[in-house]
């Protein structure tokens, strides 16, 4: 298939906590490039091609990404898409935009395989329903794995899936105009407690926040806001190790009880000064 041991998959520093272990999994090598807060963590053409070398057989890409949110530019998409190698694009996010617009892969390369799926856009996480599009070059050997390993998805899932597709254009557009107050309470709330938010996150329903000024060590941090602040976030660790010292929020919950989450965090931080 695409990876074989020993094959190199290169990937952004912040990622999806599970890509590495997805590569790892088949025996291939996770590798990164950086990202950065000052520029909304996009990723550019020159950090990727030269840590290219003859073992990365596939670059992987996440817009709108999980942690930051951050939506690539076109003109950023253009030149990954020129690079020569695989493009993965992970697009689970596209839909969930509040500012500019989130390009598909497709939209300039063949030489890509798209991820995608109901969970986010639809709220259909606990569904598991997702999809692929893949260079036709590979169908034999994806129908080998698909009919071995899955089958098919269940079949009330897939209507479930043909109705959100068919039914639910207004909804969605009330869920996306939802997903973005809350995302500007969110912002506005964590920067009033001191987080550092540089480029407010333009899709998904996340809010990757710099917490360095608290402290260091972001799962410890996380531990701590969950036993003396009750509210639930993910340390920036996960993501990779330039995510240290950040704390990801998600806005996956009402604007009521995002205040609330602000309000105790804030007693929280105080109480610590
Ligand atoms: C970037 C990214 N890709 C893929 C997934 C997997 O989504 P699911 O398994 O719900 O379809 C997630 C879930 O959080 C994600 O953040």
């Amino acid at each position: 298939m695409l990876i074989c041991p020993g094959d190199r998959v290169l990937m952004s520093d912040p990622h999806y906590s599970c890509y590495p272990n997805f590569i790892r999994y088949l025996r291939g090598e996770p590798q990164t490039y950086p990202l950065d807060e000052d520029d909304g963590y996009q990723p550019h053409y020159r950090d990727i091609a030269r840590r290219l070398n003859r073992k990365t057989r596939a670059v992987l890409i996440n817009s709108p990404a999980n942690p930051t949110g951050a939506i690539i530019s076109k003109k950023n998409l253009e030149e990954i898409a020129g690079l020569d190698r695989w493009i993965v694009s992970d697009e689970i996010y596209h839909g969930l935009v509040y500012r500019g617009r989130a390009h598909s892969i497709l939209e300039f390369t063949d030489r890509a395989f798209v991820i995608n799926g109901f969970s986010k856009l639809y709220a259909m996480t606990g569904w598991r329903l997702g999809y692929l599009i893949f260079p036709p070059d590979f169908r034999r050997k994806l129908q080998s794995l698909h009919q071995n390993l899955f089958i098919s998805a269940n079949a009330f899932v897939q209507w479930g899936g043909i109705a959100a597709l068919e039914k639910t254009g207004a909804e969605v557009g009330k869920m996306v105009r939802e997903f973005d107050q809350r995302r500007n309470l969110l912002v506005d709330g964590l920067r009033g407690i001191g987080f550092g938010i540089k480029v407010p996150p333009d899709g998904a329903f996340y809010v990757f926040a710099n917490a360095r000024k608290f402290g260091q060590d972001s799962l410890k941090m996380a531990f701590e806001i969950l036993e003396h602040a009750g509210v639930a976030v993910a340390p920036g660790v996960d993501f990779g190790s330039r995510g240290e010292g950040f704390i990801r929020f998600a806005y996956t919950t009402s604007r009521s009880q995002i205040r609330e989450g602000i309000r105790r965090l804030k007693k929280y931080f105080r109480g610590r000064e």
